[in-house]
């Protein structure tokens, strides 16, 4: 009975492997994003159909972020972006915030190395000041360990919010005005975004967003102004590289107009 499990698993495995195979290779080299932000949902729900705790969820949710990242870095994209916890997820219970950060800091210990030797650097957005001592530390660990990696960067949104990023870069600016440094009309779309956290970074091109939920939820609010939104059903925990190159696939068939009409493109 034993052989036939197993082989039942393992026939699973490489009919897996091979649709993956097939929609890798589906997947148009020179028109990948350069960029791309994920909102990581469903974890919660996916631990309740498990009957299981919604730290449960999160936990498992770590397995599709290690894939994800390997299937972003192998197809070449620059930057991913993940939304790891929000300004508003302060207010979830505090046991599973406590977890959440704790979750945080033994993947960021257990994880360095292999990012080291995938070449990916890693970065944060938000205000990680507020974070736990622990998870803070951890997190400027990870970012110091892998500064000089080229391959891929992998940016985890943690104390983050849209609204929050735009205050704090006019916050920037005002006080730029007040020391004189820059006039008020010098104010434009390109100082703004130079002082946004993503300075860095250019504009994801592709949002993915988990578990059939349709909401940009305080993202990146001024970076995704022309990124193409893509909402997945599937929970986070249970997402893999199929599913992320059926994003990037459905993607790449679309036509990316920026205002213009169709025929302005060619
Ligand atoms: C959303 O699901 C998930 C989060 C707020 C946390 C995401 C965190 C991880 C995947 C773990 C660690 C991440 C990294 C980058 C190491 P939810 O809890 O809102 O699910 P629900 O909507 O079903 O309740």
């Amino acid at each position: 009975m034993r052989i036939f499990e197993n082989l039942e698993a393992f026939l699973q495995k490489l009919s897996v492997e091979a649709k993956q195979m097939d929609l890798k290779s589906e997947i148009i080299p020179e028109k990948l994003p350069k960029h791309i932000a994920i909102i990581m949902d469903g974890n919660g729900r996916w631990a309740k159909q498990h009957g299981k705790p919604r730290v449960f969820g999160h936990r498992n949710g770590v397995k599709a972020v290690r894939e994800t990242t390997e299937a972003a870095a192998e197809l070449g994209v620059s930057y991913l972006t993940l939304y790891a916890f929000s300004t508003e997820n302060w207010s979830r219970p505090k046991v599973e915030v406590g977890a959440l950060m704790r979750l945080l800091v033994e993947t960021l210990h257990k994880e360095i190395n292999t990012l080291n030797k995938n070449n990916i650097r890693l970065q944060a957005i938000g205000d990680i000041s507020l974070l736990p001592e622990a998870t803070h530390r951890a997190l400027l660990k990870g970012i110091e360990n892998t500064k000089d990696n080229t391959r891929m960067t992998l940016v985890l949104a943690l104390n983050y919010s849209g609204k929050w990023d735009i205050a704090q870069a006019t916050r920037k600016l005002a006080d730029q005005v007040k020391e004189g440094v820059i006039s008020p009309a010098d104010i434009n779309e390109d100082l703004l975004a130079q002082s946004l956290s993503t300075h860095a970074i250019p504009d994801p091109e592709l949002l993915i967003r988990t578990s059939g939920e349709r909401r940009i939820s305080n993202f990146l609010l001024w970076q995704l102004a022309y990124s193409e939104l893509y909402f997945s059903p599937v929970f986070w925990p249970d997402f893999r590289k199929e599913q992320f190159y059926q994003a990037i696939i459905d993607f790449q068939r679309r036509e990316r107009r920026f205002g213009k009409i169709s025929e302005q493109l060619v």
